[in-house]
């Protein structure tokens, strides 16, 4: 008898076999698994609109929308009641309030503060609350930073202060965690030290550790409604796509500056990077699925070429099985109805 002749007996104990074994019923599936997606490993974003009378659909990011302070508070209880651990809040200012500094960013009434007393008024501790850090969305020049009149660079050092002084006005207004998304070097350690400065030891930093100049953060734009000004870029700050050791050395560096989380992001096209992120710390990581990621999949979608639900539960357990604790994702309300809260 051939050894490979099926009706060998021996056959059953081929290694192929004993897989194909395991994969036979949904229970079968379901306890082998060896990545678990919960609903407690998502983050939704949101977006806060000041002189908004209703929500604004944003074109590019179907299914999303900017809020206004209210309708912001209503999404977030949603949200909670669905079992969403996190949501991370960005903000836009009239457009007419836009200056070169940012200054909306860190006024103690600015619409993302107004946001995030709303939305901690709203779930109270049930949810943790991040403020996304940065001076883009309230810049006129689009920029994370100030830009140098003389060189028409952003001053990585000149923006520090003005990062410490956005987290400090976020805590006050509810944040549990601040996210610094700059790129800016020592926007870490600037921030920590300014929090513990005025007494905010139990305010966290998630950081934007290994941040990619990525093509991916188009829909983004529009949600934030964010023009880099000159057809400009962040390839002098944000990192190389091309760069995989880099991210180390950025998440190392975060580390040392007092990050209590790091992140990487994009996600999917950054898996590797999550993978020896993951390896390599121990503190919690972070990945965020970003909006060019979820355009993607609805665009498709809604061409009837692939099944959204279905590429996003892939996508997003993908993100998971690299190593990433935290997931920051577009579809985590549409998540946490699948995955139960
Ligand atoms: C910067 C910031 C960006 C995103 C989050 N924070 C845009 C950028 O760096 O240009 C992108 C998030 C996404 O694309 O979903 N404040």
């Amino acid at each position: 008898m051939s050894p490979i002749d099926p009706s060998n007996p021996a056959l059953s104990a081929f290694p192929a076999r004993r897989l194909r074994r395991l994969r036979r019923t949904p229970a079968l599936r379901r306890l082998v698994a060896e990545t678990r997606l919960s609903v407690d490993d998502l983050v939704a974003p949101l977006f806060v609109a000041d002189g908004l009378l209703e929500p604004h659909p944003i074109a590019s990011l179907p299914g999303v929308v900017q809020h206004t302070v209210d309708t912001l508070a209503t999404e977030a209880k949603r949200l909670c009641g669905l079992g969403v651990p996190g949501l991370i809040l960005f903000g836009l200012p009239r457009p007419e309030d836009k200056d070169a500094i940012g200054s909306q960013a860190f006024d103690p009434d600015g619409i993302v503060q107004r946001g995030l007393a709303a939305v901690r008024e709203a779930v109270g501790d049930a949810v943790v609350l991040i403020a996304d850090c940065c001076l883009d969305e309230f810049t006129d020049h689009g920029h994370c930073g100030i830009v140098d009149p003389v060189t028409g660079e952003v001053d990585n050092d000149a923006t520090l202060p003005l990062y410490a002084q956005t987290a400090l006005s976020q805590a006050a207004a509810g944040a549990d965690v601040i996210a610094p998304s700059g790129m800016m070097d020592g926007q870490v350690a600037a921030i920590r030290a300014a929090l513990d400065g005025d007494d905010r030891d139990e305010t966290a930093i998630l950081a934007y550790a290994a941040k990619y100049a990525s093509a991916l953060y188009g829909p983004f734009r529009e949600a934030v409604d964010v023009t880099i000004a000159g057809g400009g870029d962040r390839r002098g700050y944000q990192q190389d796509p091309r760069n995989r050791r880099e991210a180390m050395a950025e998440v190392s560096l975060d580390i040392a500056e007092g990050a209590d989380m790091v992140m990487v992001k994009p996600a999917l096209t950054y898996l590797d990077v999550i993978a020896d992120v993951r390896a390599a710390v121990d503190v919690p990581v972070g990945a965020y699925h970003v909006s060019g990621e979820y355009a993607l999949i609805q665009a498709a979608a809604e061409r009837g070429w692939i099944d959204g639900p279905a590429v996003a539960l892939e996508q997003i357990t993908a993100v998971k099985r690299a190593g990433a604790d935290i997931i920051l994702t577009y579809f985590a309300g549409d998540l946490a109805e699948v995955l139960g809260g």
